[in-house]
């Protein structure tokens, strides 16, 4: 497995950490803006579909529902629109979770944010029953922990849902799509966030992240069950999702 994100002149995996968390402190004002510029809007499309295939588990008002690398709470509050459920939310850039609280503010929802590593959690094991990372897990800086993260946390039945960009499988969509997030997005980015390096970064970790069937290998490597991935946009994204066993294996 690629161990998981590096970062420019990081020597380990706490100053690969290091760098992601400033790099998002600085975009975080204007990381919503550019979400929705870069993406065309469809970056709303992909959170609603990961949502669509939460529904199951979403119904249950006794659900508790975590979104990891909740970042600006997008996700987190797409996914409590469609629960009766609190939706908590927990990223480890404060930036990010400030804005995140303005709008959980302006819109007066059952959400709550917690300042924390995806990496080390300060949440019970066994104590969530939904686990959700949107454009998050790509930056950590260890996929495999994060995995075994992800179902330390979750109970017997749990769901893990990873909203992810990656590699689209077509050849000639891909050479499209790569000019765009290689040359465009980086200058796009550059402009509109005053940080070229941040929007350097993103194709670089897409193109270093695994690709979605790999991704779905190393969910069953960590113990996941019932792996099963779509693509969305030509595959662009891809949405994992897998369950923790309810016997040990
Ligand atoms: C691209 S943003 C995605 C935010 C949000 N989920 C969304 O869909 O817009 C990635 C977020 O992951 C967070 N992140 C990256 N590595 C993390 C880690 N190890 N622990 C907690 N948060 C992390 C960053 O701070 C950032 O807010």
């Amino acid at each position: 497995m690629s161990t998981g994100t590096t970062a420019p002149g990081a020597q380990s995996e706490a100053q690969a950490a290091q760098w992601v968390r400033r790099m998002f402190d600085g975009v975080a004002p204007r990381y919503d803006l550019l979400n929705h510029l870069l993406s065309f809007n469809v970056d709303r499309y992909w959170r609603r579909q990961t949502v669509r295939a939460l529904q199951a588990q979403l119904a249950n008002p006794e659900a508790r529902i975590v979104d990891l690398c909740c970042g600006s709470g997008d996700l987190m509050l797409a996914l409590q629109k469609a629960s009766p459920a609190r939706v908590l939310g927990s990223d480890f850039s404060h930036q990010m979770l400030r804005t995140a609280n303005e709008k959980i503010a302006r819109r007066n929802v059952l959400c709550k944010v917690f300042e924390a590593d995806a990496l080390t959690l300060p949440l019970a094991s066994g104590s969530c029953d939904v686990v959700t990372a949107a454009f998050g897990f790509r930056n950590l800086a260890n996929y495999r922990r994060g995995l075994d993260e992800l179902l330390r946390v979750l109970r017997p039945g749990g769901t893990a849902a990873i909203l992810e960009f990656t590699t689209p499988p077509n050849a000639a969509f891909r050479s499209i799509y790569n000019f765009y997030s290689n040359k465009l997005l980086p200058v796009i980015g550059g402009i509109v966030s005053g940080s070229r390096e941040a929007y350097t970064y993103l194709p670089e970790s897409v193109r270093k992240f695994p690709d979605a069937p790999t991704l779905a290998a190393q969910f069953q490597q960590a113990g996941f069950t019932d792996v099963r991935y779509q693509y969305l946009t030509f595959g662009i994204v891809a949405l994992h999702i897998g369950t923790r066993p309810i016997l040990a294996r």
